[in-house]
This record gives structure tokens, C-alpha cells and sequence, in this order.
């Protein structure tokens, strides 16, 4: 059958491990220690029996290393090195697969949607991969999800439905496990060209692999969690790589009360991290929040909630300050046109030097000029001032 026999070039292609554990907070391992895979992931939208969608993706750990241009049916190169070592000639057939694989993959199913009891519209995601240690053997990784639920995964020689997938899961692994070939093709894909291509890949992208960038760390208050309390959120952003360990602390005390958001990624490849921390709003003293990273070096960031108060605290004294000096200078300005004008009026001859007919016109105008230039330049440099708070 077509189905199995695609399903095979797929799980050759390298089955993978889904998605990272969520990360708990703990010390940063140093980069070299971490198990890193490559998956590739299929993503099949079927709107009705005749309309299908297809995208594709190959990932390095957490780093997009492939695209599919599912018009033109070819692999793209997201990176100078994302050919690993492979040649010219392995990737085109490589490349054949996988235009037949999607194409027959989506015509098989269709074709058994209703004996699978797959209601349209489905979505189907397969994550196909495997993961190398060093001087370990490689494992490989085919898991299956239909609806955005696990469904099956290829464990050890056999198709196993996922816990709680139901009998429609156990259905189509009996079915698929009735085809001994396609099993072993997929085998062969994952635990041998699989574990090459990511020697391979690891080799050539090791500079990438190992890009250390120190992260930029702030706090701020978030939405207040209940009155009479606070959230202090502590900020991480631009590091690389992903590993990161982060606490709001009080002296040695990490606060149980940390929490963790998701490591999200920034466009440029690096990572940002959220860590907040509710407090009962007088309980705020000397709490800082703590980041530990392998950019660092040992030189954890600290940063102090007291800090934040404190530089709170200047940034409305100094808007204070610089409006009542606005005001008293508005004031002056007012007094000062005036007196201004009462200095012309009486002492009418120093008007009068000035070759005019109207000396009391020209007083008028020599105030103003006066006014306006001593009001642009306080004027300016306050509100530059202010504009940079
Ligand atoms: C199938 O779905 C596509 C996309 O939603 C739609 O454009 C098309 O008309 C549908 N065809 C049938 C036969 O329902
Ligand atoms: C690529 O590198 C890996 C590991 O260094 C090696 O096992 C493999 O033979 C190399 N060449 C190819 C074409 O896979």
C-alpha cells in the first residue's frame, strides 16, 4: 500500500521528537551536554476530500535548519551549512522522496480518510527524527498526531497507538502494521541516514551551534494579581543559546513563588524569557531577580526590584521637578515682559536711540525677540529633557 510505503520514506527521513520539554528552572547545562536531534516535521491540512496542504520543516534542535516549497517541490536551504555533508546527489534523491512522499501521502489519505474515520476538516502533524549523544547510539523518534493530538508513534518494530487515541488510533496501526517493508524502510531512514545527515549537520553548523550572546535583563510590574499585591516581572531577552536559569530571589533565597513563562523565540535566532513573581506590595524588599547563562561566564545578572523603585521614584521627581520649573519659568517670562515693557516706559531715550517713530512699537518688538528667544531655548532643552524620560 502506497500509505505505508510513504509513511516508511517519512520515518526514514529521520522521525524526531516533538516538542522540547518544558523548560523547569534549574542551572544552565553547558551547551556540549545536551542531546541534540534533528526532526523533520509534515503538517497535512485537509480542508475536504479533494483540498490538501501541505508544509514542511527540518530542525536542529530548536534551530530551523529547512523549509518546503510545497510549490515547487523542493527543499530550501535556510542556512550556508544546512547541507550537512551530504552531496549533491544524496540530497536530490532525498529531494525525490519527499516530493513523492508528500504528494502520495495526501492521495492515500484521502483515499482512506473514511475507512480511518478521519472527519474532514483534519489536520495531520508528523514529527520524524533522531537524536545523538556523544559516543552514544543514535535513537530515532516517528510520532503522529491527528486534530493536534497524539495518535501513534513507530516504537521498537510496530505501530503503536497513543494513550487515549482511541480505537481509530488502534485501527490504522493495525493496518500500517500489516506492512512489514515500509516499517523496515522507515527504520532504516531514521537509524542510519537520519544519525549521518545530523553528524553531518552538527559539524558544518557548529559555529552557529555554539553562538554565545549574553542576555539583556530588566524588570517591570505587571498587571496586579489581586489587590494589595504585586507582580514583579523580570525580563530576559537576546540570549543564545536557549538553556537559561532564572529566580527571583531575597538575600540566598530563591522565592518559591517564581514563576516561569515559555522560552520564546526572537526574530534574530535568540530568546526571551518572562519571570514573574507575585508579592504582597509591602513585601517587596530586597527582592532581586537572578540570571544565570552560559554567556556569562559565572557573572550572573542581579537585578534589584528596590531598583526599580528607587528609579521609579527619580524618574516622577525629576517630571515633578521639571514641571514646576516649567511653570516658575513660564512666570518668570511673564514678569520678566513685563518689566520689559515698564523699563521702556520709563526710561523712554534708550527707546528713543533706536532711529524709530514709534518707540513704544519698537520696545514691543525688542521684548518680544527677547521673550520668545529665552523662551525657545529653556522651553527646547525642557522638553528635550522630559522627550528622553
Ligand atoms: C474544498 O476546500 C477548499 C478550501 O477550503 C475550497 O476552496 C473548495 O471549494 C472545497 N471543495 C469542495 C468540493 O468542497
Ligand atoms: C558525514 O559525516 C558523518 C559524521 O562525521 C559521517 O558518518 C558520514 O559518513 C559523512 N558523510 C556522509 C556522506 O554521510
Amino acid at each position: 500500500m502506497l500509505l505505508l510505503l510513504l509513511l516508511l520514506f517519512e520515518g526514514v527521513l529521520c522521525p524526531g521528537e516533538s516538542t522540547a520539554d518544558p523548560q523547569a528552572p534549574g542551572p544552565p547545562h553547558p551547551a556540549g551536554e545536551e542531546p541534540l536531534n534533528f526532526r523533520v516535521i509534515q503538517i497535512f491540512s485537509f480542508a475536504n476530500h479533494s483540498w490538501a496542504h501541505t508544509q514542511g520543516s527540518g530542525w536542529l534542535g530548536e534551530l530551523q535548519t529547512h523549509g518546503w516549497d510545497s510549490v515547487l517541490g523542493t527543499i530550501r536551504f535556510l542556512w550556508p551549512w544546512s547541507q550537512g555533508n551530504f552531496s549533491k546527489e544524496e540530497l536530490k534523491n532525498l529531494q525525490a522522496l519527499f516530493q513523492l512522499y508528500f504528494h502520495g501521502f495526501t492521495r492515500e489519505v484521502q483515499a482512506f480518510a473514511g475507512q480511518f474515520q478521519f472527519e474532514y476538516p483534519f489536520e495531520l502533524q508528523i514529527s520524524a527524527g533522531c537524536r545523538i549523544r556523544a559516543g552514544e547510539a543514535s535513537e530515532s523518534f516517528f510520532k503522529g498526531a491527528y486534530q493536534g493530538t497524539d495518535f501513534l508513534s513507530l516504537q521498537g518494530n510496530s505501530w503503536q497507538p497513543s494513550p487515549g487515541a482511541g480505537s481509530r488510533a488502534q485501527n490504522v496501526c493495525r493496518v500500517l502494521n500489516r506492512y512489514r517493508d515500509i516499517k523496515e524502510i522507515v527504520q532504516g531512514l531514521l537509524s542510519n541516514t537520519c544519525p549521518r545527515f545530523l553528524a553531518g549537520l552538527l559539524e558544518a553548523g557548529k559555529a552557529e551551534l555554539e553562538r554565545q550572546v549574553k542576555p539583556e535583563a530588566w524588570v517591570s510590574k505587571g498587571t496586579t494579581p489581586s489587590p494589595g499585591h504585586l507582580l514583579l516581572v523580570c525580563h530576559i531577552s537576546g540570549f543564545h543559546p536557549k538553556p537559561v536559569w532564572v529566580m527571583w530571589m531575597r538575600g540566598e533565597q530563591e522565592q518559591p513563588g517564581t514563576r516561569q513563562g515559555d522560552v520564546l523565540p526572537n526574530a534574530d535566532g535568540t530568546w526571551y524569557l518572562r519571570v514573574t513573581l507575585d508579592v504582597a506590595t509591602g513585601e517587596t524588599t530586597g527582592l532581586y531577580c537572578r540570571v544565570k547563562h552560559s554567556s556569562l561566564g559565572g557573572h550572573d545578572i542581579i537585578i534589584h526590584w528596590d531598583g526599580y523603585s528607587i528609579l521609579l521614584i527619580l524618574i516622577c521627581l525629576t517630571v515633578t521637578v521639571t514641571l514646576i520649573m516649567l511653570i516658575v519659568l513660564e512666570f518668570w517670562f511673564k514678569k520678566q515682559s513685563s518689566s520689559c515693557y515698564i523699563l521702556f516706559r520709563l526710561v523712554p531715550d534708550l527707546a528713543m536711540g533706536a532711529d524709530t517713530q514709534d518707540p513704544r512699537g519698537s520696545a514691543h518688538q525688542l521684548c518680544s525677540a527677547q521673550e520668545s528667544w529665552a523662551k525657545n531655548r529653556y522651553l527646547k532643552k525642557w522638553k528635550t529633557s522630559l522627550s528622553q524620560l
